[in-house]
C-alpha cells in the first residue's frame, strides 16, 4: 500500500524540480501523478510538441526510485485549438456555449474533439511507450466535473437521435416506450427529437432518463477512446480514471470494463459542506464524515471488485467548498489509513505545492508556496511509513446502488426532502456502524458471493433485474428492499401491476398506496415491539405472501403494514416501505445480518468506525474525543495502541469482532 502525490512541474522553474522530487522521495512517496492539464505546455502551437520538460520530470521521478502516473491532458485544450474549432465546446441546456478559460468545457460527442483527443493521446502515449518510469495512465480528469456529463449542443442532438434510433428502431416504438400520448408529445420521426432544452413545465421523465443514459454512454465511448490508445502504445500500463465523490451523473460501473481499476478524488471536509443536505458538525468540518468518504471507497472498489486508488487526497484546506476550515491535526494521515482499510492500494495527495497562480491559489499542497512543509506533509510521510501490503477487502454484504434509479427519482423526487444518496446512507451507515465491509455494486451484477444484499431504492425494475434477484434469493441470499423499490419499469413508466412490479412475487407484497410527508408530520411505526421514526416516504404494504413485521402507528397509514418479510429458505426477502431513521435502520440491518450469519460488532458511535482487511482491524476516530479500546491479550498493535486519540487511528492484528470500545 503506497502513498503518492500529484505534481505540476510546469508551474515551477525547472531548477526547483530536483529539490521537489527529492523531498517527495524523502517522505517515502512511491507515485507522482502529472500532466492532466498540460496540453498547452506540451503543444503550445498545433503540431509543435515540447516534451523536454516532461521527459526531465519523469526522469527525476525515476532517479529517485518513484514511478510516474501520467494523465491524458484532454480536460484543458489550448486556446489555439478552441479558436480553430469553437464547435468542440459543450452547450448549456439553453444553447449557450461553455467558454474556454476554465476546464472540461469540451463535448464528448464532438467528432472534431474526438479526432483531436486521438491525436494528442497518441502523441503523449507514444512518447513514453518505452519509458520504464511510467507505471500507467489516468484517462482525462474527472469526467463530468462542473456538471458536464450532459451537454446540449448540436453534435449531441445528432448523436442523441442516432442513439435513439439504434435503441428503438421505429419512432412508434419510442413513442410507446416513453408514453408520448401524454400532453401530445408524440414524435413524427427521430429527426424531430431534441435534447431537453428549457421548457415551462418539467420535461417528460422517460425522455430525460434516456437523455441521461445517452449522455452517460457518450462518456463511456470517449473514455474507451483513451483506454484503447493507451493500451495500443503499451499494453503493460494500467489505465484508470479519477471519479468524484457522491457523484451521480456518471455511472461508474459502465466505465469499469475499460479500466484496470477505478480511482477517485477524496475531499472529506468539502463533501460534508456541498454534497448532502443538512448542517455538518464541527468534527465533520474538521475531518469529514467517515461514512460519506467510505461509501465512495466502497463504490469505486465495488464497481470493479478490485482494489482502487485515491488519485487525489485532500492535503489540507481546499478552495471550492463554501468554507475552508483547517482539517484537524492528523486528519490527512487518518484519511489515508481509512482508504487503505477500505481497499485502496495507493493514496495520492493533491497537490505537492500550493500554487502561486490561477484558480486554485486557495488550495493547500503538501508544501507551502515557498516550498516549506505544510500541515499535510508530515501526515503523508507518516502514512507512507506505516502502510504495508495487504490482500483485497472481502466484503460479505452488497449494497445495490443503481444509477438509473438515482436519475429517475431525482427527476421525480415527489418531495423536496427525497435525496437518493441520503436515503442510501441510512442503510449504509447502519452497516458501517456495525463494522461490516460493504461492496457497493450494480443490482444487475452477479451477487452470489454475498451473504446479504441491501437495495435501498431499486426504483426501475424490469424482468431481467427481477430474475437476477430471484436467483440470488433462491441461492440462499438474504435481501432487504427499501422504499420506492419496483415502482417503475426501465422506461420510467409506472408498473400497471403496481409496485413492486416484477418483484411482487419474490417479496410477497403489493404497495397499495404511498405518501410523501414533510418534516413535522408524525411519522412513526412499530417494528419488533418497539416504536421507531421514519421520514419523508411511506409506502403502505399489503403482505400477500409475506408477513407484516412492521406497522405504521400514525396518520392515515395507521394500522397498515410498513415492513414485510418472507422466508424463501434458504434465503429471505424483507421490504421496508419507508425511509428508516436512527435505530430503525440499525434494527433492520442487524436482523438481516443475523439471518445471513454475517459477523458484526456492537454499534460504534458516530465518527468512530472499524474496518477489517486481511486480518487487520482499523479503528479510525473522526471525532475530537479520545476513545479506549479493549482487545484480546494476543492481539498485536501495528499502528497506535488501545487509546485512539482524537482524529487518530489504531491498526491491530485481530478480527474486528474481538475488540470493543470502552
Ligand atoms: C479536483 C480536481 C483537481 C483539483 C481539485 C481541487 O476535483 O480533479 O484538478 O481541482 O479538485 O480540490
Amino acid at each position: 500500500m503506497t502513498i503518492g502525490v500529484c505534481y505540476f512541474p510546469e508551474h515551477w522553474p525547472s531548477e526547483r524540480w530536483e529539490t521537489d522530487v527529492r523531498q517527495m522521495a524523502d517522505a517515502g512517496l512511491s507515485y507522482v501523478r502529472m500532466g492532466e492539464f498540460a496540453w498547452g505546455r506540451i503543444e503550445p502551437e498545433r503540431g509543435e510538441f515540447d516534451f523536454a520538460w516532461l521527459d526531465e520530470a519523469i526522469e527525476l521521478v525515476g532517479d529517485h526510485g518513484m514511478e510516474a502516473v501520467l494523465c491524458t491532458p484532454t480536460a484543458t485544450p489550448p486556446k489555439w485549438l478552441v479558436d480553430e474549432h469553437p464547435d468542440i465546446r459543450q452547450a448549456d441546456a439553453d444553447g449557450t456555449p461553455r467558454e474556454w478559460g476554465s476546464r472540461r468545457f469540451t463535448c464528448f460527442n464532438s467528432p472534431t474533439y474526438r479526432e483531436e483527443t486521438e491525436r494528442i493521446v497518441r502523441n503523449v502515449t507514444e512518447r513514453y511507450a518505452d519509458n520504464p518510469h511510467v507505471a500507467g495512465w489516468q484517462a482525462d480528469n474527472e469526467y463530468g466535473c462542473h456538471d458536464t456529463v450532459r451537454c446540449y449542443c448540436e453534435d449531441c442532438a445528432a448523436a442523441f437521435r442516432a442513439w435513439l434510433e439504434a435503441k428503438y428502431d421505429d419512432i412508434e416504438a419510442l413513442n410507446e416506450a416513453w408514453g408520448n400520448t401524454f400532453w401530445s408529445q408524440q414524435y413524427p420521426s427521430f429527426e424531430a427529437v431534441e435534447p431537453p432544452h428549457p421548457t415551462p413545465a418539467e420535461h417528460h421523465p422517460s425522455r430525460l432518463l434516456d437523455y441521461y443514459r445517452f449522455a452517460n454512454d457518450s462518456v463511456v465511448e470517449y473514455n474507451r477512446l483513451h483506454a484503447d490508445l493507451i493500451r495500443e502504445a503499451n499494453d503493460d500500463w494500467f489505465v484508470t480514471h479519477n471519479f468524484m465523490g457522491d457523484f451521480g451523473a456518471l455511472d461508474a460501473y459502465s466505465l469499469a470494463d475499460d479500466l484496470d481499476f477505478l480511482g477517485w478524488d477524496s475531499y472529506p471536509t468539502g463533501f460534508v459542506q456541498d454534497r448532502q443536505p443538512g448542517q455538518a458538525t464541527t468534527d465533520e468540518l474538521r475531518a469529514g464524515d467517515p461514512d460519506e468518504v467510505a461509501m465512495n471507497h466502497d463504490l469505486y472498489r465495488g464497481a470493479k471488485r478490485e482494489p482502487f486508488w485515491v488519485l487525489e487526497q485532500q492535503p489540507g484546506d481546499v478552495n471550492w467548498p463554501p468554507h475552508a476550515p483547517q482539517p484537524a491535526e492528523g486528519a490527512m494521515r487518518l484519511w489515508a489509513h481509512q482508504a487503505v482499510a477500505h481497499g485502496a492500494d495507493a493514496v495520492l495527495y493533491f497537490r505537492w505545492r500550493r500554487c502561486l497562480e490561477g484558480q486554485e491559489q486557495y488550495h493547500a499542497g503538501l508544501r507551502k508556496q515557498d516550498g516549506s512543509p505544510d500541515r499535510g506533509y508530515d501526515d503523508a510521510a507518516r502514512a507512507a511509513a506505516e502502510l504495508f501490503d495487504l490482500a483485497p477487502v472481502d466484503a460479505p454484504v452488497a449494497l445495490l446502488h443503481d444509477y438509473e434509479s438515482l436519475w429517475a427519482t431525482e427527476n421525480q423526487p415527489h418531495s423536496p426532502d427525497w435525496h437518493y444518496w441520503s436515503h442510501l446512507r441510512a442503510y449504509y451507515d447502519a452497516l458501517r456502524a456495525r463494522g461490516v465491509q460493504v461492496d457497493i455494486v450494480s443490482p444487475r451484477s452477479d451477487l452470489a458471493d454475498y451473504a446479504a444484499a441491501v437495495a435501498p431504492t431499486l426504483y426501475l425494475v424490469g424482468d431481467d433485474l427481477a430474475t437476477n434477484l430471484e436467483a440470488y434469493v433462491a441461492d440462499g441470499g438474504h435481501l432487504l428492499l427499501g422504499a420506492r423499490t419496483g415502482e417503475k419499469d426501465p422506461h420510467n413508466q409506472l408498473h400497471e401491476s403496481i409496485a413492486p412490479g416484477p418483484l411482487a412475487d419474490l417479496a410477497g407484497v403489493r404497495v397499495t398506496q404511498h405518501e410523501s410527508l414533510p418534516d413535522g408530520m408524525p411519522t412513526r411505526l412499530r417494528y419488533d415491539g418497539e416504536t421507531h421514526d421514519y421520514q419523508t416516504w411511506a409506502s403502505w404494504l399489503d403482505a400477500e405472501g409475506a408477513t407484516a413485521v412492521g406497522e405504521y402507528t400514525t396518520g392515515v397509514a395507521e394500522g397498515r403494514a410498513a415492513i414485510t418479510r418472507v422466508d424463501r429458505a434458504p434465503g429471505s426477502v424483507t421490504y421496508c416501505g419507508c425511509w428508516p431513521t436512527g435505530r430503525l435502520a440499525d434494527e433492520l440491518v442487524t436482523d438481516l445480518l443475523g439471518a445471513a450469519n454475517v459477523a458484526h460488532t456492537p454499534p460504534f458511535p458516530d465518527g468512530v468506525r472499524v474496518a477489517e482487511r486481511d486480518g487487520y482491524t482499523w479503528v479510525t476516530n473522526f471525532t475530537s474525543e479520545a476513545h479506549s479500546l479493549s482487545v484480546p491479550a494476543d492481539a498485536t498493535f501495528v499502528v497506535g495502541d488501545e487509546t485512539v486519540d482524537a482524529f487518530d487511528v489504531t491498526v491491530v492484528e485481530t478480527p474486528m469482532t474481538t475488540l470493543t470500545l470502552e
